[in-house]
């Protein structure tokens, strides 16, 4: 898959595509600055020890897998975002697919959040396997769900103080979901 989403003449267009091994140090790296801003996420920078071996190894699972992905979001020729679309493996959760997006901070608020989701959903709708796209997000996470909200995405459930903050603070987690 490869889409583009021009913006206005003076910026580059936001391309998404496919990820692949070649990506997964960047990708890695993306991920690692998301986690150090202790917010968004909830496995804490610590708790993250992975290598660059085992993010290919994701990367060419899903994207080999009949109901999976994992997309990048490139500006001219840097990786700003990535977003998996992990399909179920058991028979009863193979239509559904849980969804985990980020986008570097400086590159935020420019619209690629919302070209990574337009691609992860068409892909979607036209996978003869999926239904359903699942996520979580922090209730105070407002920029995701606006994100979300905008793609007709909807609030299942929440879970009542389900993280708790270093300082003993309590935050809640959100389920939402998007049929397609
Ligand atoms: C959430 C995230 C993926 C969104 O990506 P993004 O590139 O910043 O988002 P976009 O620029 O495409 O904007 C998408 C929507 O978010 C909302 N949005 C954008 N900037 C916003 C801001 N500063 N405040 C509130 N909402 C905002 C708007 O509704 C926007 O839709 P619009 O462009 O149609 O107006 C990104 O901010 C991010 O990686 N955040 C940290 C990691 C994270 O929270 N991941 C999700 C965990 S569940």
């Amino acid at each position: 898959m490869n889409t583009t989403l021009e913006r206005s003449q003076s910026s580059p267009p936001i391309l998404i595509d496919s990820a692949s091994d070649v990506d997964a140090p960047i990708v890695l790296e993306i991920y690692r600055r998301v986690l150090s801003e202790e917010r968004w996420m909830v496995t804490r920078p610590d708790e993250f020890n992975v290598n660059d071996e085992w993010q290919a190894k994701i990367i060419r699972e899903l994207n080999n897998s009949s109901n999976s992905r994992f997309l990048v979001a490139r500006i001219g020729p840097r990786i700003v975002g990535a977003l998996s679309v992990t399909g179920g493996k058991h028979d009863r959760l193979m239509h559904r697919a849980e969804i985990e997006i980020y986008v570097d901070s400086d590159c935020r608020g420019m619209g690629v959040g919302r070209a990574l989701m337009e691609s992860a959903i068409t892909w979607s709708k036209t996978n003869p396997i999926l239904d359903k796209l699942s996520l979580y997000v922090f209730a105070d996470n407002t920029r995701a769900i606006a994100l979300y909200e905008n793609f007709g995405f909807v609030v299942e459930g929440r879970m009542i103080g389900e993280f708790q903050e270093m300082d003993g603070s309590k935050r809640d987690n959100v389920m939402m979901a998007l049929v397609v």
